[in-house]
């Protein structure tokens, strides 16, 4: 690559990975922790898993997970993580815009803070819907639209944020359980909200 070539976006991701602090401490998301808290352990699939917080603390929990990411740097900060907490993922470097998981191969699927265009983001979506069993659920959390202009993080383009009602139909046949919205107090005057979604897919 020349100087001159824009950054692909698989590089923009390694390099925010690369620039990060090494997490600590695994501390998935209150939304997942809540969901999947009274579920029997089964095989998790989580997208564009990043760091790999969510994914080691379901395989701490009993889970068989796959956790699919673009950005090699995360993948091995986030097997560095795995290692330390003596658990083992699947950890699967692919394009999400790409790769295909096996229909309905997981229990649980979590999608948590992928910010895509409505077009890559219904493909997306509907591959991961795909992969939930009869009986299995899928979570989705990502930054809410009304996060727009209160100069909270997350992205500053209404067309990446969720506003949750615009994705029920690309999820189909599974069923919507639960849309609502999570307040956080950034501690410092602003509030971000997360938008989250819950389906799952009937048993027949
Ligand atoms: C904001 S991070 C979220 C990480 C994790 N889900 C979490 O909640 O901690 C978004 C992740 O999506 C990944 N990503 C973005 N586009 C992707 C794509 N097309 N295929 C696979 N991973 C992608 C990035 O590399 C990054 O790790």
């Amino acid at each position: 690559m020349t100087d001159t070539e824009p950054k692909t976006r698989q590089e923009l991701w390694d390099e925010r990975h690369a620039a990060r602090e090494p997490i600590e401490s695994v501390e998935a998301d209150p939304s997942l922790v809540a969901l999947a808290n009274p579920m029997a352990p089964g095989r998790a699939l989580d997208l564009a898993a990043g760091d790999g917080r969510n994914a080691i603390w379901l395989a701490a929990r009993g889970w068989d997970v796959a956790a699919v990411d673009f950005s090699g740097v995360a993948l091995q900060r986030a097997a560095a993580a795995a290692d330390r907490a003596g658990v083992k993922v699947d950890w699967v470097h692919e394009d999400l815009l790409k790769w295909r998981p096996e229909p309905r191969s997981a229990d649980l699927v979590i999608l948590m803070f992928l910010h895509l265009p409505p077009e890559e983001r219904r493909l997306v979506l509907a591959a991961a819907a795909d992969a939930v069993t009869p009986g299995g659920r899928l979570l989705i959390v990502g930054h809410d639209r009304s996060n727009l202009g209160r100069g909270v993080p997350g992205p500053q383009d209404p067309a990446l944020l969720y506003a949750m009602d615009e994705v029920v139909a690309d999820l189909a046949p599974l069923v919507v359980d639960e849309v609502r919205q999570v307040d956080h107090d950034l501690g410092d005057g602003r509030v971000s909200t997360d938008a989250v979604l819950v389906a799952s897919r009937p048993r027949n």
